[in-house]
C-alpha cells in the first residue's frame, strides 16, 4: 500500500515516500485523509501544485521544499510548450504564486529561489530534463541529509531512552525518511530508544493521524498522548529527550516548529528533559537574525471549532489558530543538522556550522 522507494530498501525502517516524480507528473499521498484512507494524487501544472501545499495535500517542511522544487518543471514544461523563446519571463510569475503557497517553512522560499537561479542563469533549449535532475538531486540530498541527521541526533540519546516527539517530521513531512523521526529511525533501530511518546498535535492531528500512521507501517512501537499530557509525561520520568523538527532556524538559534512546541520546551527544561531540534540546512536562514522575525502561519478558525467534521464548539464562538509557534534557542539543548550538531545555540556557532563541510 505504501509507496516503497527502491533505494531505501536496505535501511531499517524507511519505506514512506509522500512525494514522488511518476511518468512526468507530481505524485502526492493526500495526508489530510489519513489514516483512514490512503490515496495518491497527481499534478500537472504548477497552481495546483501550490494550492496542494496550502490545502496539505504534502505538509512539514522539507516536503513542501521537494514538493515545490517539482512543481517548477511543472511549470517550466508548461511555459515552454507555449512560448520556447520568452519562457524564463513568464514563468517568473509561476515561482512567485508558489512561494507564496505557506508562510512559514522557509524550506519552500529555497526551493522555489535555488530553481530561479538556475532558470535565470540560463538553459539552453527545453528546459525540462535540467530541471528535473535538479529537483531529484534536492530531493536525493533531503534524503541523505535525514539519515545524517538520524546518526547524529541518535547518538545524543542514551541507549534504552523515552523520547517525546510533536507534530509529525517523518518520511511524510519530508523527502524520505524524516528529521527527528529520522532520529527516532535510527535510535530505535540501534537500541538507543526504548519507547515513543507522540503528541496527538491539536488542532490538525499531525501527530496522531500521521506519525502514529507511519510507526505503525514502520513496525515501531509508539504510544499516543493528548498535547496536555506532555508535562504529566515528564513528571513521570518516562522521557529523556524531546525530538521536535522545525520550519525555519533563524540565526541565533530560535526555531518555528508546529503549535504547541513551545510550550513542551518550557515543560522539558521544568523537568530537566532534554530538547533537540533536528532539521537540514535548508531549514536554517541565516537572514533572519532571530524568531522575532519570522512569518508565523495564522490558519483558518475552522480547524479549531471542528473535529472530524463535525462542530465541538457552540456557534457564534471565535478561535484563534497559530500554526506555528518560536522555540527560543536558550530552551534548546541541541539543534542537529547534516552539517553537525550545535549544542547550546548562539549565533557564532550557528553561522560556524552553517559554513562547516
Ligand atoms: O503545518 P505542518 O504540518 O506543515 O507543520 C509541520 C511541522 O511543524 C514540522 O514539525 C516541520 O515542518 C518539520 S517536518 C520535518
Amino acid at each position: 500500500m505504501t509507496s516503497i522507494a527502491p533505494q531505501a530498501k536496505e535501511i531499517p525502517y524507511d519505506k514512506i515516500r509522500a512525494v514522488e516524480w511518476e511518468n512526468g507528473r507530481l505524485k502526492l499521498i493526500d495526508q489530510r485523509i489519513l489514516p483512514g484512507k490512503f490515496e495518491h494524487l497527481y499534478f500537472d501544472h504548477l497552481p495546483e501544485a501550490a494550492r496542494a501545499i496550502t490545502d496539505m495535500v504534502v505538509r512539514g517542511a522539507p516536503a513542501i521544499g521537494v514538493t515545490a522544487a517539482y512543481a517548477v518543471v511543472l511549470a517550466a514544461r508548461d511555459q515552454y510548450k507555449e512560448n520556447p523563446n520568452d519562457w524564463q519571463k513568464a514563468i517568473q510569475a509561476d515561482l512567485n504564486l508558489l512561494a507564496e503557497a505557506r508562510p512559514t517553512a522557509v524550506n519552500l522560499r529555497w526551493a522555489v529561489e535555488h530553481m530561479r537561479s538556475l532558470i535565470n542563469a540560463g538553459i539552453p533549449g527545453n528546459p525540462v530534463m535540467r530541471l528535473l535532475s535538479e529537483a531529484q538531486r534536492i530531493h536525493a540530498e533531503d534524503i541523505a541529509a535525514n539519515r545524517r541527521m538520524g546518526e547524529l541526533g541518535a547518538a545524543l540519546i542514551e541507549k534504552g531512552s523515552g523520547v517525546l516527539t510533536h507534530c509529525n517530521t517523518g518520511a511524510l513531512a519530508t523527502g524520505g525518511y524524516g528529521t527527528a523521526l529520522g532520529v527516532v529511525r535510527a535510535g530505535y533501530a540501534a537500541g538507543r530508544i526504548k519507547s515513543v511518546y507522540a503528541d496527538e498535535t491539536r488542532p490538525w492531528l499531525q501527530g496522531a493521524r500521521l506519525t502514529a500512521w507511519e510507526l505503525v507501517q514502520e513496525g515501531i512501537p509508539a504510544t499516543l498522548i493528548a498535547d496536555s499530557a506532555a508535562s504529566w509525561l515528564m513528571k513521570q520520568g518516562k522521557v529523556a529527550w524531546v525530538i521536535v523538527g522545525a520550519d525555519r532556524i533563524a540565526a541565533n538559534g530560535d526555531t518555528a516548529n508546529k503549535i504547541g512546541t513551545y510550550m513542551t520546551a518550557v515543560a522539558a527544561r521544568h523537568h530537566g528533559v532534554k530538547f533537540m531540534v533536528v532539521a537540514p540546512a535548508s531549514t536554517v536562514d541565516m537572514a533572519t537574525p532571530d524568531g522575532s522575525a519570522i512569518p508565523i502561519e495564522t490558519r483558518s478558525e475552522a480547524e479549531v471549532l471542528n473535529f472530524g467534521g463535525i462542530c465541538t464548539a457552540p456557534e457564534g464562538t471565535q478561535a484563534w489558530n497559530p500554526a506555528f509557534d518560536v522555540t527560543p534557542a536558550a530552551l534548546i539543548d541541541a539543534i542537529v543538522t547534516e552539517k553537525g550538531v550545535v549544542t547550546n545555540p548562539t549565533r557564532g556557532k550557528m553561522v560556524a556550522m552553517m559554513k562547516s563541510r
